[in-house]
């Protein structure tokens, strides 16, 4: 099946839908059974779409979770109230006190802080390493390494990662390999043929696509799965069926949403190479941005997230740029409908094995699915007004 059938059709069993097109959204927090015997059956089908409490989910729950397993190819699915509790609930669900692990120097700031003030709390020691480190990667594993964590491409900088290099190396050490694959949404990298053994994603972003539910999954494979399940379950992770109902719907539309934002943000990147007020542009599907080999080894398409950096600025003038914006709005998000924007003033303050090599102000678009020329004036006044202050 190819995937935009597939994005279409999974997870949409009777049992789940009951003769419509959606599955319903049924909230509970008690199910109910009548014998012993119907209740020893949900408790021995817990883990086969049977209903059993309602922190283990409802069948709303269960549409998403197939959905989602059938989408990245993975054995199964856990869900989390946000991204971030999928990061750190499935980095908790492999490690214990006397671990070693790596992180990407360009990961997510949160995902990093959970390491340096939860991890390391905890006796979990982690060592960062340059995201274009590749097979290299083999020279900073431990005889206590337990876990590497990708981030590809890092959603502010946007390396591109070789996954298959590094998971290849992890692998001759039994290493575990999680990914942080919100950026391709499940749709554009497929983890589990690149070496994966659990992605996770901010499903809150794309998958959702319209900015109005926090949500979070992780997916791995047959040999991780039950472990991340079991622990996932014992670190009390639950999510509303609302929010999945919300889920689901976003997901049937994921790839026709990508594909505009894919078109909308690789002209808009085009036409910011021509600017003289720009230094460089970080767009994976461009030859400027690190990585961009990987990029087109490994990847089927973009979206609408990428940065770029300026070549002048003070802080006034990028503010000057920011504040008339009439499309795109400033937002700590990305992965709805709307273009949202932001400055970065200190890139090197996110990492602290590699050197960030540009000196002025990076920005973040978020591309959204507005006409595009309409957005290339916004920006075109906002150059004008940077170059006010210049
Ligand atoms: C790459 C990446 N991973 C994880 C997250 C965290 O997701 P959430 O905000 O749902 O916790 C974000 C949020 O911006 C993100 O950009």
């Amino acid at each position: 099946m190819k995937k935009d059938t597939n994005i279409i059709s999974a997870g949409r069993k009777t049992e789940f839908t009951h003769g419509v097109v959606n599955p319903s959204v049924t909230r509970a927090s008690t199910v109910v059974f009548n014998t012993v015997a119907e209740m020893n059956h949900a408790l021995k089908n817990r883990y086969n779409n049977t209903m059993l409490y309602g922190r283990r989910g409802t069948t709303t729950a269960f549409a998403f979770q197939e959905a989602m397993t059938e989408l990245e190819g993975s054995a199964g699915c856990a869900l989390y109230p946000s991204g971030t509790a999928a990061i750190t609930s499935a980095i908790l669900s492999f490690v214990e006190a006397g671990d070693h692990i790596l992180v990407v120097d360009s990961v997510y700031e949160p995902t990093r802080d959970f390491c340096d003030k939860i991890l390391a709390k905890m006796g979990v020691e982690t060592t960062y390493y340059d995201p274009m480190i590749g097979a290299d990667i083999g020279k900073l594993i431990k005889a206590n390494t337990q876990l590497i964590f990708l981030e590809s491409p890092g959603s502010i900088t946007m390396e591109v990662q070789d996954v298959p290099a590094i998971a290849k190396v992890a692998h001759q050490h039994n290493c575990l390999v999680m990914l942080d694959n919100t950026w391709s949404a499940g749709l554009h990298f497929q983890p589990f043929e690149h070496g994966v053994d659990v992605s996770v994603q901010a499903a809150t972003k794309y998958i959702v696509g319209h900015s109005d539910v926090m949500l979070g999954t992780a997916t791995a494979t047959e040999k991780y799965w039950p472990q991340l399940r079991d622990n996932s379950y014992l670190l009390g992770q639950c999510t509303s069926p609302d929010d999945l109902y919300l889920a689901l719907r976003g997901l049937r539309t994921l790839s026709v949403r990508l594909r505009q934002h894919q078109q909308n943000a690789l002209t808009i990147a085009k036409w910011l190479m021509q600017r003289p007020e720009v230094e460089t542009v970080l767009h994976p599907a461009l030859s400027s941005c690190a990585g961009h080999e990987f990029f087109q080894r490994d990847f089927s398409g973009s979206n609408g997230l990428f940065s770029f950096v300026l070549n002048k600025g003070t802080e006034k003038a990028v503010t000057a740029l920011l504040d008339g914006m009439q499309h795109f709005k400033m937002g700590y998000s990305w992965g709805g409908f709307e273009s949202l924007i932001l400055a970065n003033h200190n890139v090197q303050s996110l990492r602290s094995v590699t050197q960030w090599p540009y000196q002025h102000a990076l920005i973040r678009l978020h591309i959204g699915l507005e006409d595009v020329d309409d957005l290339i004036a916004d920006l075109a006044q906002g150059f004008e007004r940077l170059n006010h202050y210049c």
